[in-house]
């Protein structure tokens, strides 16, 4: 049993909704393109899972947050799909793959071939066991990767009332989770192995700023050690938590964000793979030229950067998808892919952006004991990176363009005494 397509997208997440929109804008025709994912649900603006979906009061739901509105164009619910003739298998998983011969075997038993495989498998949630600690699959054990980890999420704050939960992890799935679990009510304490939180990207300052208001929403920090083992009661759950430093906390419910990895398995040996992903070209088009890749799964050369780096953020995947139709549709008129890392989250009232790298010497700027202050990077005399904690719309545009920009800096202390202003007048 078989299908063909000219097109086939494997995975049915972020990139895949911003693709299969981008391919109708171009004119693809009715039975050309097919998608495949092991969700159950059509493309969906994955963010929403850690911050709407998770309010207590008119919590967003599909089909609300289908892609593509979390960039303000339409939302493709399944009807759109069957209208634009595109094939949408739906939970239905891909168990292996075949670039040589051009053909994907689905968990069904079904084998699709393809003209042009576009990649879009994202990533998988690490699990604890993989740091020596068994317990995930305890029912108030919860990780956040898809819809279904985000209602098991759900049923957890709600047997919890007023309960006690503990996050694993200080990165975003943390840090989104624990305001989540704040808001609902839960009582949180967050443990992870850093200094501060969300190390990978903020300084001590810029954390500290986040940490006291966490604090002063009632967060306590536990940073410096990690998860030893857990407790449980003679159903299975997880009563409390042993931390490697001796200390036991109790809990009613526990959330684990401590990273991912791409989903790259069904090509290794297939594929050239660097830094976790598929590496891939400026055209997006990986060692194979008849697959490209896409979003959290893609190693691609960041031009500004001059080096192959893999993003995990949503506007990466949506503008690598958007890019990647029209460097198949049109290869003529399509320059190389030149993206701007950005970064950005929302929690409680606040809220940040940050642009390109966050290497070299740190400017700070505006009030850090008030609500709008950020920072520049500066690397090798010229401004790299910029960081925006409640800026306006111009603000968060103005530090965008001016890193874009890349202007030669000559004096920190200058840059310092402008802030904002040196981004705006760029
Ligand atoms: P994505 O993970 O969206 O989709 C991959 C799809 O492929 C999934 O549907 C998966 O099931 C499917 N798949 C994988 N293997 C398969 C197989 N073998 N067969 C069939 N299907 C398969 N970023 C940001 O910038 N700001 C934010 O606020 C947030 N917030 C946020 C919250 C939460 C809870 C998460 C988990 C992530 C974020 N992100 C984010 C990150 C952002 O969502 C992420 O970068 C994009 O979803 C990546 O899009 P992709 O299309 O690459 O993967
Ligand atoms: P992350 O990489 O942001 O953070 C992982 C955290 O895990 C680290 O900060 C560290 O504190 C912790 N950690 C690592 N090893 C540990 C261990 N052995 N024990 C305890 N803690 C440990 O990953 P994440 O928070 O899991 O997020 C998952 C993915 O979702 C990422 O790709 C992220 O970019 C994406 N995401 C992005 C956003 C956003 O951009 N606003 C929001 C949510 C999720």
């Amino acid at each position: 049993m078989g299908r063909a397509f000219v097109y086939v997208i494997l995975g049915g997440g972020v990139g895949a909704g911003y693709a299969a929109l981008e391919f109708v804008k171009k004119g693809v025709s009715h039975g050309e393109l097919c998608i495949i994912s092991d969700e159950p649900v059509a493309p969906y603006e994955r963010p929403a899972l850690s911050k709407g979906f998770l309010l207590p009061e008119a919590p967003a739901r599909l089909p609300s947050f289908h892609t593509c509105v979390g960039a303000n164009e339409e939302r493709l619910t399944p009807k759109w799909y069957k209208e634009n003739g595109i094939e949408l298998v739906l939970g239905t998983g891909v168990k292996s793959a075949d670039v040589k011969r051009k053909t994907l075997l689905t968990t069904t038993g079904e084998t699709i071939s393809y003209k042009i495989l576009i990649v879009a498998t994202g990533a998988r949630a690490l699990k604890l066991e993989e740091f020596g600690v068994s317990g995930s699959d305890a029912q108030n054990v919860c990780y956040l990767r898809n819809i279904a980890d985000a209602n098991r999420l759900v049923n957890a704050v709600q047997s919890s009332p007023g309960g006690n939960a503990v996050v694993i992890g200080g990165g975003y799935i943390g840090m989104e989770c624990a305001a989540s679990l704040v808001i609902n009510k839960i009582n949180v304490t967050m443990v992870f192995p850093e200094a501060h939180c969300m190390a990978r990207l903020f300084t001590p300052k810029i954390a500290s700023y986040y940490e006291e208001y966490y604090k002063s929403r009632g967060v306590n920090f536990v940073k410096g050690t990690v998860l030893s083992s857990f407790d449980f009661d003679s159903d299975g759950k997880v009563t409390a938590v042993n931390l490697r430093d001796g200390r036991k906390i109790s809990v009613d419910m526990v959330v684990v964000g401590i990273g991912i990895r791409p989903n790259t398995g069904l090509f290794e040996g297939q594929l050239t793979l660097e830094k976790g992903g598929i590496k891939v070209n400026g055209k997006l088009q990986s060692s194979n030229s008849s697959v490209y890749a896409i979003g959290d799964v893609a190693a691609f050369p960041v031009k500004a950067f001059g080096e192959t780096r893999r993003l995990e953020h949503v506007d990466s995947a949506r503008q690598s998808a958007r890019y990647v139709v029209a460097a198949i549709m049109e290869p003529g008129k399509t320059e190389e892919f030149d993206y701007l890392p950005f970064f950005y989250s929302r929690v409680f009232t606040l809220s940040w952006q940050f642009y390109g790298d966050n290497i070299g010497e740190v400017v700070y700027f505006g009030d850090f004991s008030g609500s709008t202050f950020g920072a520049y990077w500066v690397n090798k005399g010229h401004l790299v990176g910029a960081f925006l904690e409640g800026g306006t719309k111009e603000e968060y545009e103005a530090v965008a363009k001016a890193t874009r920009f890349r202007p030669a800096i000559e004096d920190l202390t200058e840059l310092e005494r402008q802030g904002l202003t040196f981004a705006v007048t760029v």
